[in-house]
This record gives C-alpha cells, sequence and structure tokens, in this order.
C-alpha cells in the first residue's frame, strides 16, 4: 500500500472512497458545509434523513455528487471531547471494515475533524498517524489464513448484506492511502503515517500468528517463525529446547511442556548487543506465554470454547511481533524478548497434580493446579531474561479468566514493582492509545499461596485468584517488573466494528512505544 498526503481540500481530492468523519451532532458549517454543498447537499440530506449519524464508528455511504472522489464514507466519532488516540485507530480502523466486499484500490481520510478533536492530546502528525495503524489494522482478515482459492471469499454477496458485523466480506486490499490534511505540513505528517502503517503491520503480524490454529503453530512452528523473523530484522535468536532447557534447570518450564509429543522451545530474541543498555539505561526484556494449546493438562478443562485455548500463545505471538516493529523503526535499539513456547496437553508424561517442581531460580513450586501453567512458563523466562542481563520486565500473557470477568474485553488488567516502573508502562499504554488497569498485589495474600511440600504452589482458593496469579509471578523477578493479562483483551469472541472476531494485537502498540523511549534519538 502507497501512502500519500495531501494539503489539498477533501472536495478536490480524487479517490475511490473519501472518508468524513462527522461529530456528534454535525453541525454544517466551515468545511463540511462546502464538502457537502459540493457533493449536491446529499450529506445533509441524510443527515435529516437520519442515515448518517456521528454516533462514534457508526459509518454510512453516499453519493459523492460533483466531487472528484467517487463516494464518501461517513464515520461518526461521537464526542470530540471524549476522543482520544484509541479512539481514533478505532474510527480508522470502522471505516475500513465498513467497506468489506466493495471494490476500493484508494482510500482518502480526510483528517482535520479527527486531529483537532478535543480529546486528542495532539497534532495532525499524530491523528496522521493513528488514522494510517487504524486503516492497516482494519484491513485485517481471519480469513485470510486458511480459506482456500475459490472458497467463501472477499466479496460474498450473503456476507456484505448481514446487519451485524459477524461475518462481513473481507476488508479492501488498497493500493493508496491518502491523507488529507489541508494546510499542513505533508512531509511530517507522512512519516508520522508511514510510522503508524508500521505500527499496524506489527498487530497483524501478531494477530496472524495468535489466529492460528495448535495443529499448525506448535512451539517449533512458533521457533520456525521467529527464526524468519529474526533473519529478516538482523536480529539474533537462541532457541533452548527441551535438553538444554532441562541442563539449564527449567524445571517449571519444562514441567509444562513435558506432556505433549511437541518438544517446548524457549525462544530468545534480541536486537542490539548482549546486556547492551538503551539510551534510558536499561536493557528491557519482554516476556510472552506462548501455550500453543492450553487443554488444562491433567486439570484437563471443561470441553465448553476449549477451541480458543490456541490463542493462549498471544503473549509470545506479541512480543515476538513487537521486536520486529521496532526493529523496523529504530533498528539496534537494545531489546530482549523471551517467548516461552509449550503445549499444556494430557498424557503420559504430563505433570500431575501434587508434582513438585525446581524453578530456574530455585525455588520449588508444588503443582496443584496444571491448569495454571502460564505462571509457571513465565516465571522461568523471566528468571532467564534476567540471566541474559534484562535491568526491566515486562511479561504478556493470556493468563486468568479472572481477568476478564473483573475488566471485559476492552480494558488489559496490569500488575508491576516498583510504582515508578509501573508508571512508566501505563505512559507507553497512554501514548499507543491502549487501556490499562492497574491491580494490587496484596502481600497479606501471599500466605495462601503456602504449600505443605515447597516453597509455594501454583494454585490456590478462588478468592482473590488475580491478584495471586499477580503475586505468583512476582517471586521470579529480582528488578522492576510488570504484568499484563491480556487473557480478555487478547480476542475477540465477536466482531466489532473495527475489528473482526479472533486476536486483536493488544499490547503490541504499548510494548512497542516502551521499547522505542529507549531508541537514540526517538521522539
Ligand atoms: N489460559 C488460561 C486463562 C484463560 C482463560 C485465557 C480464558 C483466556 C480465556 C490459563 O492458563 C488458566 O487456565 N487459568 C486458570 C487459572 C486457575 C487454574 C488458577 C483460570 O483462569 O481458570
Ligand atoms: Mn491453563
Ligand atoms: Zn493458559
Amino acid at each position: 500500500m502507497q501512502l500519500r498526503v495531501v494539503t489539498d481540500q477533501p472536495w478536490d481530492v480524487k479517490a475511490d472512497v473519501l472518508v468524513v468523519p462527522i461529530a456528534g451532532t454535525p453541525a454544517f458549517e466551515g468545511p463540511l458545509d462546502e464538502l457537502d454543498r459540493r457533493a449536491g447537499g446529499e450529506l445533509r440530506a441524510l443527515a435529516a434523513f437520519r442515515e448518517i449519524s456521528g454516533k462514534r464508528f457508526s459509518t454510512s455511504l453516499a453519493s459523492a455528487g460533483e466531487l472528484p472522489a467517487g463516494r464518501l464514507l461517513t464515520v461518526g466519532i461521537g464526542d470530540p471531547a471524549t476522543l482520544d488516540r484509541e479512539a481514533v485507530v478505532r474510527v480508522a480502523a470502522s471505516a475500513e471494515r465498513r467497506l468489506g466486499g466493495r471494490t476500493v484500490r484508494t482510500l482518502a481520510v480526510w483528517l482535520t475533524p479527527l486531529a483537532g478533536a478535543d480529546g486528542l492530546d495532539g497534532d495532525a502528525e499524530l491523528a496522521g498517524e493513528l488514522v494510517a495503524r487504524g486503516v492497516v489494522e482494519g484491513s485485517y482478515d481471519p480469513k485470510s489464513i486458511y480459506r482456500h482459492e475459490g472458497g467463501a471469499a472477499a466479496g460474498d454477496d450473503a456476507a456484505a448484506t448481514r446487519g451485524d458485523w459477524a461475518d462481513i466480506a473481507s476488508p479492501p486490499t488498497l493500493d493508496e492511502l491518502i491523507i488529507v490534511v489541508p494546510g499542513g505540513d505533508a512531509a511530517a505528517v507522512l512519516a508520522a503515517a508511514e510510522r503508524g502503517v508500521i505500527m499496524g503491520e506489527g498487530a497483524n503480524t501478531a494477530r496472524s500468528l495468535a489466529n492460528r490454529a495448535a495443529n499448525d503453530v506448535s512451539p517449533e512452528v512458533l521457533a520456525e517463525e521467529s527464526r524468519v523473523i529474526a533473519e529478516r530484522n538482523g536480529l539474533s535468536i537462541d532457541v533452548i529446547g527441551p535438553e538444554r532447557a532441562t541442563e539449564l534447570g527449567m524445571g517449571m518450564f519444562m514441567a509444562v511442556g513435558r506432556g505433549s509429543d511437541n518438544p517446548p522451545q524457549m525462544i530468545v530474541l534480541r536486537s542490539g548487543g548482549e546486556g547492551e543498555l538503551d539510551a534510558k539505561g536499561r536493557h528491557l526484556a519482554l516476556i510472552g506465554k506462548g501455550v500453543c494449546f492450553d487443554s488444562g493438562g491433567i486439570s484437563i478443562k471443561p470441553s465448553d470454547r476449549m477451541e480458543e485455548m490456541k490463542l493462549d500463545k498471544t503473549g509470545a505471538c506479541t512480543v515476538i511481533a513487537a521486536i520486529e516493529t521496532v526493529a523496523r523503526l529504530a533498528p539496534g535499539t537494545p531489546l530482549l524478548v523471551v517467548a516461552a513456547a509449550v503445549e499444556n496437553m494430557p498424557g503420559p508424561h504430563s505433570t500431575r497434580p501434587g508434582d513438585v517442581v525446581t524453578a530456574l531460580n530455585g525455588k520449588t513450586v508444588d503443582i496443584t493446579n496444571t491448569d495454571a501453567e502460564g505462571r509457571l512458563i513465565l516465571g522461568d523466562a523471566m528468571t532467564w531474561a534476567e540471566r541474559q542481563g534484562a535491568t526491566h520486565l515486562v511479561d504478556v500473557a493470556t493468563l486468568t479468566g479472572a481477568v476478564s470477568r473483573a475488566l471485559g474485553h476492552l480494558v488489559t488488567g496490569a500488575f508491576g514493582t516498583p510504582q515508578p516502573w509501573y508508571d512508566e508502562v501505563a505512559a507507553a499504554g497512554v501514548r499507543a492509545g491502549e487501556r490499562y488497569w492497574q491491580l494490587p498485589l496484596v502481600d497479606e495474600y501471599v500466605a495462601d499461596m503456602d504449600s505443605w511440600y515447597a516453597d509455594f504452589q501454583n494454585s490456590s482458593s478462588a478468592e482473590g485468584s488475580l491478584v495471586k496469579s499477580g503475586l505468583f509471578l512476582r517471586e521470579f523477578a529480582t528488578v522492576p517488573w510488570v504484568h499484563l493479562d491480556i487473557a480478555g483483551t487478547a480476542y475477540y469472541r465477536k466482531a466489532t466494528s473495527f475489528a473482526p472476531r479472533g486476536a486483536t494485537g493488544v499490547s503490541h502498540a504499548t510494548l512497542v512505544e516502551l521499547a522505542l523511549a529507549g531508541a537514540t534519538g526517538s521522539r
């Protein structure tokens, strides 16, 4: 997709479709009035008819009258005072998705109503970046992964006319995205939009990996994909297989991986030099939970929705994609990624409830529930990251069902200590336009994890279990650490206007922003 920034007025822009962002109750004045007059009054008429509304993410296709644009697509932005970064990305994604199944090669987006919104703490550059990212994220189509030639394809008429977002036809593949910013600084907006495209592509990489089935993406395949990513971005890679993991003493990691015929793989990616500090004096490590399938193991899960557990590798896919994005945006930025890839399966070699194992850091764990496996593999991955020189840790994991019960699918739960490090990660989340809610590490609950036989157990009563998942992980950090529990936000069970069912790419942008803060010469 080509990117172009034009400083012309929207009524002078030639494109297949021109996206017109519409605020709350559209007042047809200024440039919107001008645009509408040149479109033959179509927008006003449709607004009076209540076909066009400014409700956030609502969309409407209108004829363009005498304009050089082929058609107009209005997209509601809601109250401009609450239009934050996340909302701008989603407005753009909704526009792109609304065009599913349609023939669109060139899409123009009129930036002014977005860039000028009170809720956005930035300028046209920021808006341009977020719009480009949103269009790229909106073009993501999970069906592209496995659909065979000539199968239920893009442009499927029955799907395209459905009233909901459940099964819309594939969003169009654009030849050109044109950002329309009258009187703007074209070069600056273009540079920002290019960054947005790369951010969006990285999120889509994470989604494509995460959405793939467990019979397709085993830990070894995830390691293979990581090698491809390492090669094309000049990253170093080390994959620790079962023999070496056992030798090293990764007892928790092996306890989860041993039940499957598909061997566990600890995937370690690095950009920059070994142990090299970034511009902020940190050696940042991103750690991802890569459970390629979580059956629960011997503590087997109920069959209802078990198929979703192919997505239990999303944290790993996210950190793998994030290091690629960082390498594309600021090559050489010091960054470590440790993706712990396993399959959690029942079988004759599986860990049994009550088995006691020794973690890489020497602590002993009584595995009372083999379905609390994420914390086991993450603990050893965190220790390994520190051994590789990490001074700051962030882990990303679909760790608990409890977090989605608490916060739903729009807000990621987060833990961290010490507070200034948490605050830095949270600030990266704000820059990325992603929502987090900090959960407390309640010291008194540590005693609930006491074991008769070992230093602690991996699961206990349901009361406060979300907090205890964080407390367990804290046992494996000796440097500043933040944990992001994306179990609620990593994938959608049903489509929205801005995203299809399946992996969302959540947290990718946050991790990239965090790492880029340590890039020399970054903004
Ligand atoms: N992978 C699951 C968490 C999960 C649940 C992710 C639903 C996405 C959707 C995790 O390994 C798990 O099984 N957690 C248990 C922990 C419990 C046994 C302490 C849970 O949440 O029930
Ligand atoms: Mn589990
Ligand atoms: Zn799991």
